[in-house]
Protein backbone atom coordinates (compact mmCIF):
# COMPACT_ATOMS: atom_id res chain seq x y z
CA UNK A 1 0.00 0.00 0.00
CA UNK A 2 1.11 3.19 -0.71
CA UNK A 3 1.04 5.98 1.82
CA UNK A 4 2.14 9.32 2.19
CA UNK A 5 5.27 10.09 4.70
CA UNK A 6 5.39 10.03 7.74
CA UNK A 7 5.80 13.45 7.80
CA UNK A 8 2.81 14.68 5.46
CA UNK A 9 1.12 12.04 8.12
CA UNK A 10 2.19 14.07 10.89
CA UNK A 11 0.24 17.10 9.66
CA UNK A 12 -2.97 17.54 10.75
CA UNK A 13 -6.09 17.50 8.74
CA UNK A 14 -6.55 20.83 6.64
CA UNK A 15 -9.62 22.71 8.01
CA UNK A 16 -10.59 23.24 4.22
CA UNK A 17 -10.46 19.31 3.78
CA UNK A 18 -13.23 19.54 6.72
CA UNK A 19 -15.27 22.05 5.35
CA UNK A 20 -15.14 20.15 1.89
CA UNK A 21 -16.54 16.83 3.12
CA UNK A 22 -19.76 19.08 5.09
CA UNK A 23 -20.42 20.86 1.68
CA UNK A 24 -20.21 17.36 -0.28
CA UNK A 25 -22.52 16.26 2.02
CA UNK A 26 -24.65 19.30 2.13
CA UNK A 27 -24.90 19.05 -2.05
CA UNK A 28 -25.15 15.31 -1.94
CA UNK A 29 -28.87 15.72 0.19
CA UNK A 30 -29.78 17.53 -2.90
CA UNK A 31 -29.94 20.96 -1.37
CA UNK A 32 -28.71 24.36 -2.34
CA UNK A 33 -25.72 26.02 -1.29
CA UNK A 34 -24.19 29.32 -0.96
CA UNK A 35 -20.51 29.83 -0.63
CA UNK A 36 -18.63 32.90 0.94
CA UNK A 37 -16.02 30.73 2.67
CA UNK A 38 -13.09 30.08 0.52
CA UNK A 39 -11.68 33.77 -0.69
CA UNK A 40 -11.66 32.62 -4.54
CA UNK A 41 -12.47 35.75 -6.77
CA UNK A 42 -15.91 35.18 -8.80
CA UNK A 43 -15.13 37.86 -10.87
CA UNK A 44 -13.93 38.26 -14.68
CA UNK A 45 -10.02 37.96 -15.70
CA UNK A 46 -9.60 41.65 -16.99
CA UNK A 47 -10.30 41.76 -21.08
CA UNK A 48 -6.65 43.27 -22.18
CA UNK A 49 -5.47 40.14 -19.90
CA UNK A 50 -7.60 37.50 -21.45
CA UNK A 51 -6.38 39.16 -24.95
CA UNK A 52 -2.66 39.30 -24.01
CA UNK A 53 -3.12 35.18 -22.76
CA UNK A 54 -4.72 34.12 -25.89
CA UNK A 55 -1.73 36.15 -28.12
CA UNK A 56 0.60 34.52 -25.78
CA UNK A 57 -0.66 31.29 -26.30
CA UNK A 58 -0.19 32.09 -30.08
CA UNK A 59 3.77 33.11 -29.93
CA UNK A 60 5.72 29.33 -30.74
CA UNK A 61 8.98 30.96 -28.98
CA UNK A 62 6.90 30.69 -25.87
CA UNK A 63 6.42 26.94 -26.70
CA UNK A 64 9.63 25.79 -24.63
CA UNK A 65 10.02 25.41 -21.13
CA UNK A 66 10.18 28.93 -18.56
CA UNK A 67 13.04 31.22 -17.79
CA UNK A 68 13.89 29.80 -14.47
CA UNK A 69 13.45 33.00 -12.62
CA UNK A 70 10.53 34.20 -14.51
CA UNK A 71 9.55 35.62 -18.21
CA UNK A 72 11.80 39.02 -18.79
CA UNK A 73 8.44 40.59 -19.53
CA UNK A 74 7.09 39.82 -16.59
CA UNK A 75 9.91 40.91 -14.19
CA UNK A 76 10.43 43.70 -16.04
CA UNK A 77 6.62 44.80 -15.33
CA UNK A 78 6.61 43.85 -12.09
CA UNK A 79 9.89 46.39 -10.97
CA UNK A 80 7.41 49.00 -13.02
CA UNK A 81 5.21 47.99 -10.22
CA UNK A 82 6.86 48.48 -7.67
CA UNK A 83 8.67 51.84 -8.07
CA UNK A 84 4.92 53.47 -9.87
CA UNK A 85 3.57 51.61 -6.86
CA UNK A 86 6.07 51.94 -4.06
CA UNK A 87 8.54 53.58 -5.14
CA UNK A 88 10.71 50.78 -4.97
CA UNK A 89 13.65 50.39 -6.95
CA UNK A 90 14.50 46.78 -7.90
CA UNK A 91 16.63 44.51 -10.62
CA UNK A 92 14.41 42.64 -12.72
CA UNK A 93 17.24 39.91 -13.60
CA UNK A 94 18.52 39.69 -9.76
CA UNK A 95 15.38 40.43 -7.03
CA UNK A 96 12.56 38.34 -8.26
CA UNK A 97 11.84 35.25 -8.78
CA UNK A 98 8.40 34.09 -10.33
CA UNK A 99 5.80 31.50 -9.02
CA UNK A 100 2.71 29.97 -9.37
CA UNK A 101 1.28 31.78 -6.98
CA UNK A 102 2.15 33.19 -3.62
CA UNK A 103 1.21 30.26 -1.57
CA UNK A 104 3.78 27.94 -3.21
CA UNK A 105 5.97 30.67 -3.68
CA UNK A 106 6.07 31.40 0.96
CA UNK A 107 6.15 27.45 1.24
CA UNK A 108 9.14 27.31 -0.99
CA UNK A 109 10.99 30.20 0.40
CA UNK A 110 10.26 28.68 3.82
CA UNK A 111 11.77 25.32 2.55
CA UNK A 112 14.50 26.57 1.26
CA UNK A 113 16.28 28.23 4.41
CA UNK A 114 14.59 26.53 7.06
CA UNK A 115 15.32 23.15 8.89
CA UNK A 116 15.01 21.21 12.31
CA UNK A 117 15.94 23.24 15.13
CA UNK A 118 14.75 26.53 13.32
CA UNK A 119 11.74 29.12 14.03
CA UNK A 120 9.39 30.07 11.85
CA UNK A 121 7.84 33.18 13.78
CA UNK A 122 4.08 33.22 12.50
CA UNK A 123 1.35 35.37 13.00
CA UNK A 124 -1.54 33.89 16.02
CA UNK A 125 -3.96 33.94 13.12
CA UNK A 126 -2.49 33.06 9.74
CA UNK A 127 -2.85 31.77 6.50
CA UNK A 128 -2.36 27.80 6.47
CA UNK A 129 0.72 27.44 4.50
CA UNK A 130 2.76 29.50 6.80
CA UNK A 131 2.97 26.60 9.30
CA UNK A 132 2.37 23.72 7.24
CA UNK A 133 5.60 24.67 4.64
CA UNK A 134 7.22 25.06 8.22
CA UNK A 135 6.30 21.46 9.33
CA UNK A 136 6.93 20.31 5.56
CA UNK A 137 10.64 21.80 6.39
CA UNK A 138 10.81 19.96 10.02
CA UNK A 139 11.06 23.62 11.66
CA UNK A 140 9.26 24.54 14.43
CA UNK A 141 6.23 27.27 13.65
CA UNK A 142 6.08 29.80 16.90
CA UNK A 143 3.04 32.04 17.26
CA UNK A 144 3.59 36.04 17.34
CA UNK A 145 0.36 36.99 19.60
CA UNK A 146 -2.00 40.10 18.10
CA UNK A 147 -2.31 43.35 19.75
CA UNK A 148 -6.01 44.96 20.18
CA UNK A 149 -5.24 46.43 17.06
CA UNK A 150 -4.28 43.56 14.92
CA UNK A 151 -0.36 44.18 15.22
CA UNK A 152 2.34 41.84 16.00
CA UNK A 153 3.38 41.94 19.40
CA UNK A 154 6.84 41.86 18.74
CA UNK A 155 7.49 42.58 22.65
CA UNK A 156 5.76 39.06 23.54
CA UNK A 157 8.18 37.13 21.81
CA UNK A 158 10.54 34.36 23.71
CA UNK A 159 14.46 35.55 23.33
CA UNK A 160 15.15 32.16 22.87
CA UNK A 161 12.82 31.37 20.05
CA UNK A 162 14.27 34.88 18.69
CA UNK A 163 17.63 33.42 18.36
CA UNK A 164 16.24 30.51 16.55
CA UNK A 165 14.17 32.64 14.18
CA UNK A 166 15.03 32.27 10.52
CA UNK A 167 11.71 34.05 9.16
CA UNK A 168 9.28 35.98 10.59
CA UNK A 169 6.15 36.28 7.75
CA UNK A 170 3.85 38.98 8.07
CA UNK A 171 0.42 39.48 6.02
CA UNK A 172 -1.02 42.87 6.30
CA UNK A 173 -3.56 43.23 4.80
CA UNK A 174 -4.33 40.16 7.20
CA UNK A 175 -6.19 37.58 5.59
CA UNK A 176 -8.82 36.73 7.77
CA UNK A 177 -8.88 39.13 10.60
CA UNK A 178 -8.44 42.05 7.79
CA UNK A 179 -6.12 44.07 9.51
CA UNK A 180 -3.99 46.74 7.87
CA UNK A 181 -0.63 48.70 8.77
CA UNK A 182 1.17 51.85 7.68
CA UNK A 183 4.39 52.51 7.10
CA UNK A 184 5.47 53.33 10.44
CA UNK A 185 4.60 49.71 11.50
CA UNK A 186 5.76 48.19 8.82
CA UNK A 187 8.83 49.59 9.60
CA UNK A 188 9.05 48.17 13.28
CA UNK A 189 8.42 44.94 11.72
CA UNK A 190 11.61 45.57 9.53
CA UNK A 191 13.60 46.76 12.42
CA UNK A 192 13.14 43.84 14.37
CA UNK A 193 13.77 41.49 11.35
CA UNK A 194 17.48 43.13 10.98
CA UNK A 195 18.23 43.66 14.06
CA UNK A 196 18.03 40.17 14.94
CA UNK A 197 18.78 38.41 11.49
CA UNK A 198 15.77 37.34 10.40
CA UNK A 199 14.32 37.02 7.15
CA UNK A 200 11.11 38.86 6.76
CA UNK A 201 8.69 37.23 4.60
CA UNK A 202 5.71 39.78 3.68
CA UNK A 203 3.12 38.48 2.46
CA UNK A 204 1.27 41.41 0.67
CA UNK A 205 -1.44 39.16 -1.52
CA UNK A 206 -4.10 42.06 -0.68
CA UNK A 207 -1.92 44.64 -1.85
CA UNK A 208 -4.49 46.52 -4.16
CA UNK A 209 -7.90 45.17 -2.08
CA UNK A 210 -7.86 48.18 -0.11
CA UNK A 211 -10.99 50.94 0.42
CA UNK A 212 -12.07 54.14 1.47
CA UNK A 213 -8.28 55.76 0.26
CA UNK A 214 -6.44 53.40 2.16
CA UNK A 215 -3.48 52.35 0.07
CA UNK A 216 -1.00 49.41 1.52
CA UNK A 217 2.71 49.89 2.28
CA UNK A 218 5.33 46.92 0.82
CA UNK A 219 7.83 46.51 3.24
CA UNK A 220 10.47 46.81 0.88
CA UNK A 221 9.79 50.66 1.06
CA UNK A 222 11.33 51.04 4.13
CA UNK A 223 14.60 52.25 3.35
CA UNK A 224 17.34 48.84 3.77
CA UNK A 225 14.76 46.57 3.73
CA UNK A 226 15.99 44.15 0.84
CA UNK A 227 18.98 43.75 3.09
CA UNK A 228 16.25 41.47 5.53
CA UNK A 229 13.18 41.11 3.51
CA UNK A 230 11.30 39.47 0.76
CA UNK A 231 7.73 40.03 -0.53
CA UNK A 232 5.04 38.24 -2.33
CA UNK A 233 3.14 39.60 -4.75
CA UNK A 234 -0.19 38.04 -6.44
CA UNK A 235 -2.43 38.26 -9.26
CA UNK A 236 -4.65 36.25 -7.74
CA UNK A 237 -7.08 38.76 -5.82
CA UNK A 238 -5.97 41.82 -7.58
CA UNK A 239 -6.63 40.71 -10.99
CA UNK A 240 -9.36 37.88 -10.22
CA UNK A 241 -5.90 35.48 -11.86
CA UNK A 242 -6.40 33.07 -8.97
CA UNK A 243 -7.01 30.06 -11.14
CA UNK A 244 -3.87 31.27 -13.34
CA UNK A 245 -1.73 30.71 -10.79
CA UNK A 246 0.76 33.74 -10.70
CA UNK A 247 2.73 35.47 -8.32
CA UNK A 248 6.11 36.91 -7.80
CA UNK A 249 8.78 37.10 -4.70
CA UNK A 250 11.06 40.05 -5.20
CA UNK A 251 13.57 41.22 -2.48
CA UNK A 252 16.52 39.62 -0.82
CA UNK A 253 18.58 38.68 -3.14
CA UNK A 254 20.43 35.63 -1.38
CA UNK A 255 17.18 34.62 -0.13
CA UNK A 256 15.74 34.61 -4.12
CA UNK A 257 19.22 32.74 -4.89
CA UNK A 258 18.14 29.86 -2.15
CA UNK A 259 14.29 29.97 -3.59
CA UNK A 260 15.95 29.75 -6.82
CA UNK A 261 18.23 26.87 -5.79
CA UNK A 262 15.44 25.03 -4.48
CA UNK A 263 13.14 25.33 -7.20
CA UNK A 264 15.46 24.51 -10.20
CA UNK A 265 15.28 20.72 -8.45
CA UNK A 266 12.14 20.68 -8.32
CA UNK A 267 10.71 21.94 -11.64
CA UNK A 268 11.17 24.57 -14.51
CA UNK A 269 9.88 28.09 -13.38
CA UNK A 270 6.95 29.46 -13.14
CA UNK A 271 4.36 29.00 -16.31
CA UNK A 272 4.83 31.42 -19.01
CA UNK A 273 1.57 32.14 -20.33
CA UNK A 274 0.18 33.55 -16.91
CA UNK A 275 3.28 35.46 -16.55
CA UNK A 276 2.54 37.73 -19.73
CA UNK A 277 -1.30 37.75 -18.92
CA UNK A 278 0.14 38.88 -15.13
CA UNK A 279 2.46 41.73 -16.80
CA UNK A 280 -0.32 43.39 -18.84
CA UNK A 281 -2.52 43.03 -15.03
CA UNK A 282 0.73 44.64 -13.41
CA UNK A 283 1.75 46.98 -16.33
CA UNK A 284 -2.16 48.47 -16.45
CA UNK A 285 -2.87 47.72 -12.06
CA UNK A 286 -4.10 51.24 -11.86
CA UNK A 287 -7.18 51.02 -14.55
CA UNK A 288 -7.54 47.20 -13.96
CA UNK A 289 -7.88 47.37 -10.49
CA UNK A 290 -10.43 50.15 -10.28
CA UNK A 291 -13.45 47.99 -11.03
CA UNK A 292 -12.65 45.09 -9.19
CA UNK A 293 -12.31 47.00 -6.02
CA UNK A 294 -15.20 49.08 -6.70
CA UNK A 295 -17.09 45.86 -6.60
CA UNK A 296 -15.95 44.54 -3.51
CA UNK A 297 -16.55 47.91 -1.72
CA UNK A 298 -19.76 47.85 -2.94
CA UNK A 299 -20.40 44.05 -1.50
CA UNK A 300 -18.76 44.97 1.59
CA UNK A 301 -21.08 47.68 2.32
CA UNK A 302 -24.08 45.97 1.43
CA UNK A 303 -23.19 43.36 3.86
CA UNK A 304 -22.09 45.83 6.76
CA UNK A 305 -25.29 47.63 6.27
CA UNK A 306 -27.57 44.20 6.14
CA UNK A 307 -25.95 43.22 9.50
CA UNK A 308 -26.02 46.48 10.98
CA UNK A 309 -30.04 47.02 9.99
CA UNK A 310 -30.61 43.42 11.45
CA UNK A 311 -29.26 44.03 14.88
CA UNK A 312 -25.54 42.61 14.84
CA UNK A 313 -23.19 45.11 15.18
CA UNK A 314 -20.07 44.53 12.82
CA UNK A 315 -16.78 46.25 11.62
CA UNK A 316 -16.22 47.55 8.27
CA UNK A 317 -12.95 46.11 6.87
CA UNK A 318 -10.58 49.07 5.17
CA UNK A 319 -8.93 46.27 3.29
CA UNK A 320 -8.96 42.60 1.93
CA UNK A 321 -12.06 40.65 0.24
CA UNK A 322 -13.34 39.62 3.81
CA UNK A 323 -15.62 40.29 6.74
CA UNK A 324 -13.97 38.39 10.30
CA UNK A 325 -16.71 38.25 12.89
CA UNK A 326 -17.57 36.81 16.40
CA UNK A 327 -19.50 33.46 16.66
CA UNK A 328 -22.69 34.17 18.21
CA UNK A 329 -22.99 33.08 21.78
CA UNK A 330 -24.66 29.50 21.85
CA UNK A 331 -22.39 27.96 19.71
CA UNK A 332 -18.52 26.61 19.35
CA UNK A 333 -16.75 26.83 16.11
CA UNK A 334 -18.32 24.07 14.34
CA UNK A 335 -21.36 24.29 15.53
CA UNK A 336 -21.49 27.76 14.08
CA UNK A 337 -20.50 26.00 10.88
CA UNK A 338 -23.13 23.89 10.60
CA UNK A 339 -26.07 25.51 11.33
CA UNK A 340 -25.38 27.66 8.44
CA UNK A 341 -25.57 25.17 6.51
CA UNK A 342 -28.06 23.46 7.65
CA UNK A 343 -30.31 26.08 9.01
CA UNK A 344 -29.65 28.64 5.70
CA UNK A 345 -27.36 26.80 3.02
CA UNK A 346 -24.70 28.98 3.73
CA UNK A 347 -20.97 27.94 4.00
CA UNK A 348 -18.82 29.94 6.24
CA UNK A 349 -15.10 29.67 7.42
CA UNK A 350 -14.66 28.66 10.72
CA UNK A 351 -11.88 30.79 12.34
CA UNK A 352 -9.93 28.04 13.88
CA UNK A 353 -8.80 27.55 9.99
CA UNK A 354 -6.28 29.79 10.88
CA UNK A 355 -5.26 28.91 13.67
CA UNK A 356 -6.38 28.15 17.51
CA UNK A 357 -6.65 31.73 18.23
CA UNK A 358 -9.13 32.16 15.45
CA UNK A 359 -11.16 30.22 17.67
CA UNK A 360 -14.66 31.76 18.21
CA UNK A 361 -14.55 33.96 15.07
CA UNK A 362 -15.40 33.33 11.60
CA UNK A 363 -15.08 34.57 8.16
CA UNK A 364 -17.25 35.88 5.01
CA UNK A 365 -15.59 35.96 1.78
CA UNK A 366 -16.91 39.04 -0.48
CA UNK A 367 -17.55 36.62 -3.46
CA UNK A 368 -21.05 36.71 -3.81
CA UNK A 369 -22.97 39.95 -5.43
CA UNK A 370 -24.40 42.96 -3.11
CA UNK A 371 -27.99 42.15 -3.12
CA UNK A 372 -26.79 38.08 -2.05
CA UNK A 373 -24.45 38.97 0.67
CA UNK A 374 -27.23 41.38 1.65
CA UNK A 375 -29.27 38.67 2.40
CA UNK A 376 -26.48 36.52 4.00
CA UNK A 377 -26.29 38.84 6.47
CA UNK A 378 -29.97 38.52 6.96
CA UNK A 379 -29.94 35.41 7.25
CA UNK A 380 -26.97 34.99 9.69
CA UNK A 381 -28.55 37.48 11.58
CA UNK A 382 -32.04 35.27 12.17
CA UNK A 383 -29.08 32.74 13.70
C1 LIG B 1 -2.80 35.90 2.89
C2 LIG B 1 -2.72 35.09 1.66
N1 LIG B 1 -1.53 34.81 1.13
C3 LIG B 1 -1.39 34.08 0.03
C4 LIG B 1 -2.50 33.57 -0.61
C5 LIG B 1 -2.28 32.69 -1.81
O1 LIG B 1 -2.56 33.34 -2.97
P1 LIG B 1 -2.05 32.80 -4.38
O2 LIG B 1 -1.28 31.54 -4.14
O3 LIG B 1 -3.27 32.56 -5.17
O4 LIG B 1 -1.18 33.89 -4.91
C6 LIG B 1 -3.77 33.82 -0.11
C7 LIG B 1 -4.95 33.23 -0.74
O5 LIG B 1 -6.04 33.25 -0.26
C8 LIG B 1 -3.88 34.59 1.07
O6 LIG B 1 -5.06 34.85 1.61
Amino acid sequence: MVQPTRLIRSIPKYVFWELDQRKRAHRASGRPLLDVGIGSPDQAVPAPVREALREAASRPELSGYPHFRGHPEFLRAMADYMVDRFGVHTEPERDYMAVAGSKEGLAEIILSICEPGDVVLVPEIYYPVYVRATQLASAEAVMVPFTADGLLDLEAIDPAHIARARVLIVNYPCNPTTAIVDLAAMTRLVEFARANSILLVSDLAYAELAFDGFVPPSALEVPGAMECTVELHSASKSFNMAGSRVGVVVGNRDAINALDAYRSNVGYGAATLPQLGAAVAFTNYRALVKPIVAEYAARRDALVNAFHANGWAVQSPRATMYLWLTVPEGYDDWGWVDHCLQAHNIVITPGIAFGEAGRGRFRISLVQPAPVLANVAKALAQR
